[in-house]
């Protein structure tokens, strides 16, 4: 049975050496190769890196979502004490929508069209808490109440259709919530929804996880909403993860060097856009990794080492972790400090 117990800072989930493979007609592709991550109760993890990283495939193996040719081959996705990887696709869909909620880019694809909002959030909260149709529709105006849907009472009887892009990611955030997870995981949940909207969204979904007491994983490109809505963040390259730190640390003392491209390429008003520094290269095809640190290709630092071999992700001060040889005593280079030097270093390469 669950722990009710938890003391507030252990992990509400722990991925353990998390690998998913996709099998092609061109061999296997390891979208997520050996992550490891684990969020504390109640806080928010943010999950970043450019496409194709394994960012979504990250999240949906945690909801045990991935379909054909893809498939979970080892790890440990540990949720409350229990591995979610050794649970039958029954009980896997008494914890999905219930415990663990997920709320996708494009709320089209996940709203039902032929059945109204209020239906929705009432049969998600029916199947969990086994309530009456009644009992669930009244929940819905509630729901649709909490995230700021104008006039619910009306609304539960409109069908996704009628919505407007903001208001039908409000929906799905209502279809999200209505059973009280405690784990709530947001795949890029404002990319389809114009910029102010995608600010009032952030700041709901972020003032309802602090008044609920959910824990968070958030899945973004966006290191802007890293630093609003964030306590931790993983950077992931390449189907691993580079660099995990507290959100403080990141943004003022970041170690990986893919990290400080990231954080050198963030859009600011005080610079000429013309100006903005963007990580030269491109991100490798999973399909064709290169040998030694996946980065190595692009970085301003690389050297023989960094091409030969893989770095392990090493611990640092207050749980922190980065993967990268500058930070081993085996780095067999000049004093770096990674912050300082991108810029010039990667103007000295190119
Ligand atoms: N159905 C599939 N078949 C084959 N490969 C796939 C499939 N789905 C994903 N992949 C591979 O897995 C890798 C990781 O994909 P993922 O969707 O997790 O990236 P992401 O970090 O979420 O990117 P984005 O920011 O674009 O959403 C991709 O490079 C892709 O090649
Ligand atoms: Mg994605």
């Amino acid at each position: 049975m669950e722990n009710e117990n938890m003391e507030s800072n252990e992990s509400i989930i722990k991925v353990d050496n998390l690998q998913t493979s996709f099998f092609t007609h061109k061999g296997e592709i390891k979208a997520v190769d050996g992550v490891h991550f684990d969020v504390p109760a109640g806080k928010t993890l943010g999950i970043v890196g450019e496409s194709g990283s394994g960012k979504s495939i990250t999240s949906l193996s945690i909801m045990r979502l991935i379909d054909d040719p893809g498939r979970i081959k080892g790890g440990e996705i540990i949720f409350k004490g229990e591995n979610l990887l050794e649970k039958s696709e029954a009980e896997m869909r008494s914890i999905r929508g219930n415990k663990i909620s997920m709320i996708f880019q494009e709320p089209m694809t996940s709203l039902n069209p032929v059945y109204t909002i209020g239906d929705q959030i009432a049969e998600a909260y029916q199947i969990h808490e086994g309530t009456s149709k009644k009992e669930g529709l009244r929940k819905a105006v509630d729901m649709l109440k909490l995230v700021g849907i104008p006039s619910p009472e009306r609304r539960v009887k409109a069908y996704p259709h009628e919505l407007s892009g903001g208001m039908r990611q409000r929906a799905m955030i209502a279809i999200a919530l209505a059973c009280d997870p405690e784990l709530l995981v947001a795949d890029e949940p404002t990319t389809a929804l114009d910029v102010t909207i995608q600010a009032q969204i952030l700041r709901l979904i972020s003032r309802l996880q602090d008044e609920l007491g959910m824990s968070m994983m958030l899945i973004t490109h966006d290191l802007g909403v890293v630093a609003e809505t964030c306590d931790y963040v993983a950077v992931m390259y390449a189907g691993k993860i580079v660099e995990y730190a507290d959100v403080y640390t990141l943004f003022s003392n970041p170690k990986h060097p893919y990290t400080v491209g990231l954080l050198k390429s963030l859009p600011r008003h005080d610079i000429d856009q013309d100006e903005l520094e963007v990580i030269q290269g491109m991100v490798p095809r999973p399909d064709n990794l290169p040998e030694g640190c996946r980065f190595a290709p692009r970085c301003p630092f690389a050297r023989d080492m960094c091409h030969e071999r893989l770095p392990d992700l090493e611990d640092l001060e207050g749980g922190n972790q980065v993967r990268c040889w500058i930070h081993t005593d085996q780095w067999d280079g000049p004093e770096v400090n990674v912050k300082d030097d991108y810029g010039s270093a990667q103007s000295s390469t190119s």
